[in-house]
């Protein structure tokens, strides 16, 4: 089943609430959260705190995607904030099989993600461990930028292995995801699928989430 994950991202965080009810009310299933510390990506964002506040807010799965370096530092406090699925970068992970179990030992799902010029191949060692794989469409740090359509061959293979493997992750995609690709991603394979600034972009969250969702049930459907 293919599912929306609003990127909080492009929100307006003084009205960081609002805008994920609206989210929510147009069909997004899982709210995804960018966490970036300005070494691993040039650019800052939010960490534990805004996750805690977030919680009181919503009872979906709240999606940690962290784009920092020394991820293990952090996963204990991103379980006490009430994080549920944690995702940290292969490029960031001296132990990734470490890191991947220290989050599953705090109660989280663990998640692992590939920049776009990592070989999904490379993670063949541990996607028995995953709830999902990210596949990053774009190079992370930053909302609204265009899609690499490289990433879909990466999608296409990570579902080619869960089925040679029998494993059984999800394939979640992040970056450039909208109108004009969404198609594309679900034909790929993607069935959790990122977007920021096609939902919060225009300042109609509730709007445009529907409309992202309407058109990736239909790519599924005729996929299917
Ligand atoms: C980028 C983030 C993305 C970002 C996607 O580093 O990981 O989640 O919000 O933004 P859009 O959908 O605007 O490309
Ligand atoms: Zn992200």
């Amino acid at each position: 089943m293919v599912e929306l994950a609003p990127s909080i991202l492009s929100a307006d965080f003084a009205r960081l609430a609002d805008e994920v009810a609206a989210a929510e009310c147009g069909g997004g299933s899982v709210i995804h959260v960018d966490v970036m510390d300005g070494h691993f990506v040039p650019n800052i964002t939010l960490g534990p705190p805004i996750v805690k506040s977030l919680r009181k807010y919503t009872k979906l799965p709240l999606d940690c995607h962290l784009m920092i370096e020394n991820p293990d530092q952090f996963i204990p406090d991103f379980a006490e904030a009430g994080a549920n699925w944690v995702s940290v970068h292969y490029e960031a992970c001296r132990h990734l099989h470490r890191s991947l179990e220290l989050i599953a030992q705090h109660g989280m799902e663990p998640a692992v993600v590939i920049n776009p010029a990592t070989s999904v191949d490379l993670l063949i060692p541990v996607l028995g461990m995953v709830h999902h794989v990210l596949v990053m469409s774009v190079n992370p740090g930053f909302g609204g930028q265009k899609f690499i359509p490289y990433s879909l061959s990466k999608l296409r293979r990570l579902k080619e292995l869960r089925q040679e493997l029998g494993l059984s992750y999800r394939i979640e995609v992040d970056g450039g995801v909208a109108h004009d690709t969404v198609s594309r991603v679900v034909e790929a394979g993607a069935e959790l699928l990122v977007a920021g600034n096609a939902v919060f972009g225009a300042g109609h969250a509730e709007r445009d989430a529907r409309s992202l969702l309407d058109a990736a049930r239909r790519a599924a459907k005729l996929a299917a």
